[in-house]
């Protein structure tokens, strides 16, 4: 046991600590605040306090727990909302009302609660079983069965393993080697600062559809990628996390509200247990964990909050689950090791971060991935990372240390989010390294028109950005009349197709299908709009079509409509341009008659 030395903001320096560990957990103080030892001097040692240090005084006694900073899984953690070690809000609050006390333990999980565990009947007892083994699952939601698995470094022969009753720590089975005996519960515990292992890690090759248009369409992500969404303040950044959390087919989702301010995070409590899975029609919630460390919080325990999500995202990987981990705002993790490191009297790298800022950017998003989990089942976690440059300027480093290792990109503009253009990411400078890798799994479900339609999309947006710095410089009178419906289709591109409103019911969600017909029927008018005008049609008459509109209200289609709306909208592109093109025809005939 050790004695508090010297106090200063978070840190806290003890000494008497010989025989810790580095990353070892202890408790400092009278009541006992959770803090991690990360600097370890002879018997000195430097603490991460992640509760509120104030009120502590020298003297008072710091004990080691002797183990390392670890969340506890197994049934019963869905749907939780925790802080950034693992507490839930929920008991937190009952316990010392919505100021959280100090000092305060609860449970990560339910102990009380009983659940049906289902042996896998393939296991015999007496049989060897390795670390990450499935042992059977409980049914912890209509759509989860939650895997029980061996925890790693336990591996023997399994003795007493039945279907049965159980709660959190009573005892399923036992497992043997040599000497040695481990319980097995339904519960497990994993040190959250080193990735858990599996067997290998596959190549992304399908996408992580968030019913998100520019996202699915243009830059999409794939289940085990990365993604980053840099931006100033106000672009956009906690709606598109918010959006990926309610629609993005992962089975599974963390959402890490990491110094944010904290009536975001109110918001997303309050909105979720309404929220609908659109698939399955269940609540939103059922596949959701929450950890939520506010801007009013310590700011040390930002770092484990994001600790702690990416190793509850890995425990489901390796149950097979799809998962996805989202994270707002990174930066300001970032700061709190800025503040931290600065308190350590380190050697200040750039804008005062510490130099292994990078460092730890690359290892964070590392544990990405679809993978063969020890247990042999494949799964992913897909990471998504909001990034909050100062001004927005991507210069600064933890958004550089992020664009290094993420794979998509998504850049969120300010002229965008201030002309109310959402989302505000900005399609020319955004991109995605998954596209090529994804290809195969798009013609296998949408076809080859579906790749050509987004590439002839992009195209279309990218000559559009052309045209118009030229338009600046001359007007639009000087373009060619084809260039100019370039323009109207690039137009009609933006708005009725990025652009997509998080607040309106229909608009919030577009499945792929869906996008897929929008797209496609915009380029068919495209297609239909040329011939006119290379027939000799100008193309203000074309831009005064009445199809247009309902082109534009395309996304308010229903999602069980669409095919239908689609055909009604090509048939009505048909008619109103070959009658404009007969209009024109007759006009010159008539012209051709009085020369
Ligand atoms: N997809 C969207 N649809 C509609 N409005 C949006 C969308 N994204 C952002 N907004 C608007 O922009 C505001 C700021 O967005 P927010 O995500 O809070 O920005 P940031 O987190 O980057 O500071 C929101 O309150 C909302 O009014
Ligand atoms: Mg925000």
């Amino acid at each position: 046991m050790g004695k508090i030395e010297r106090i200063s903001g978070p840190l806290v320096v003890a000494n008497g600590m010989l025989g810790t560990k580095m990353y070892d957990v202890v408790k400092v103080g009278e009541k006992g605040l959770v803090g991690e030892i990360i600097q370890l001097r002879k018997e000195k040692a430097v603490i991460q306090v992640y509760e509120d240090t104030t009120g502590l005084k020298p003297g008072e006694q710091v004990v080691s727990t002797d183990a390392p900073l670890s969340v506890e899984l197994g049934p019963g953690i869905l749907g939780n909302i925790y802080d950034g070690i693992q507490r839930p809000l929920e008991v937190l609050k009952a316990k010392s009302g919505s100021f959280i006390g100090r000092g305060i333990t609860a449970d990560a999980i339910d102990r009380g609660q009983k659940w049906k565990f289902n042996a896998d009947p393939k296991i015999k007892n007496g049989a060897t079983v390795k670390q990450g083994e499935v042992l059977g699952y409980v049914q912890e939601t209509e759509f989860i069965k939650h895997y029980i698995m061996v925890p790693v470094g336990i591996e023997g022969k399994i003795k007493g393993l039945k279907s049965g009753t159980f709660k959190l720590d009573d005892i399923i089975a036992k497992v043997e080697k040599g000497s040695k005996t481990h319980d097995l519960t339904l519960s497990q515990k994993r040190s959250v600062r080193r990735a858990n292992p599996y067997n290998k890690k596959f190549r992304a090759e399908e996408p992580l559809i968030t019913g998100q248009r520019i996202i699915d369409m243009l830059f999409p992500v794939a289940k085990g990628g990365t993604a980053a969404a840099p931006g100033p303040f106000g672009s956009g950044k906690t709606v598109i996390q918010h959006q990926l959390a309610k629609w993005s087919d992962a089975d599974i989702i963390v959402y890490v509200g990491c110094g944010e301010r904290g009536n975001e995070m109110t918001e997303v409590l309050n909105e979720f247990p309404e929220l609908k899975d659109p698939k399955t029609n269940r609540p939103l919630i059922e596949r959701t964990i929450l950890i939520a460390n506010t801007s009013n919080m310590p700011v040390a325990a930002r770092e484990a909050s994001v600790y702690t999500g990416i190793t509850i995202a890995e425990y489901f990987r390796d149950m097979g689950y799809s998962v996805a981990i989202l994270a707002d705002s990174t930066s300001r993790w970032a700061e709190a090791m800025r503040e931290i490191s600065a308190r350590l009297e380190e050697m200040p790298g750039e804008e005062g971060y510490p130099a292994y800022l990078p460092k730890r950017l690359a290892e964070y998003y590392e544990r990405s991935g679809k993978v063969e989990a020890l247990s042999g089942k494949v799964g992913s976690v897909t990471i998504v990372g909001a990034v909050s440059p100062p001004g927005g300027d991507l210069s600064e480093p933890v958004s550089q240390g992020t664009l290094r290792v993420v794979k998509t990109f998504w850049a969120l503009d300010f002229n965008l989010a201030s002309s109310r253009h959402f989302p505000s990411i900005n399609w020319l400078t955004s991109y995605s390294l998954y596209l090529d890798d994804l290809e195969p799994w798009y013609l296998q479900h949408y076809g080859e028109e579906f790749i050509a339609n987004r590439r002839e999309a992009m195209k279309i947006l990218q000559k559009e950005a052309e045209l118009k710095d030229i338009v600046q410089l001359v007007g639009a009178e000087a373009l060619p009349d084809e260039e100019r419906l370039v323009l109207e289709i690039g137009r009609m591109i933006r708005e009725d197709f990025l652009r997509q409103s998080a607040f309106d019911e229909l608009d919030a969600y577009t499945s792929l299908k869906k996008q897929a017909f929008m797209i496609a029927t915009m380029l068919y008018f495209r297609k239909k709009a040329n011939e006119a005008v290379s027939a000799g049609v100008s193309v203000d008459r074309i831009s005064k079509l009445k199809v247009r509109e309902q082109i534009s209200r395309m996304k308010e289609a229903r999602e069980a409509d669409i095919e239908q709306a689609e055909k009604k909208i090509k048939s009505a592109i048909d008619s109103e341009l070959d009658s404009i093109m007969e209009e024109y025809r007759e006009a010159v005939d008539k012209d051709k008659v009085v020369a």
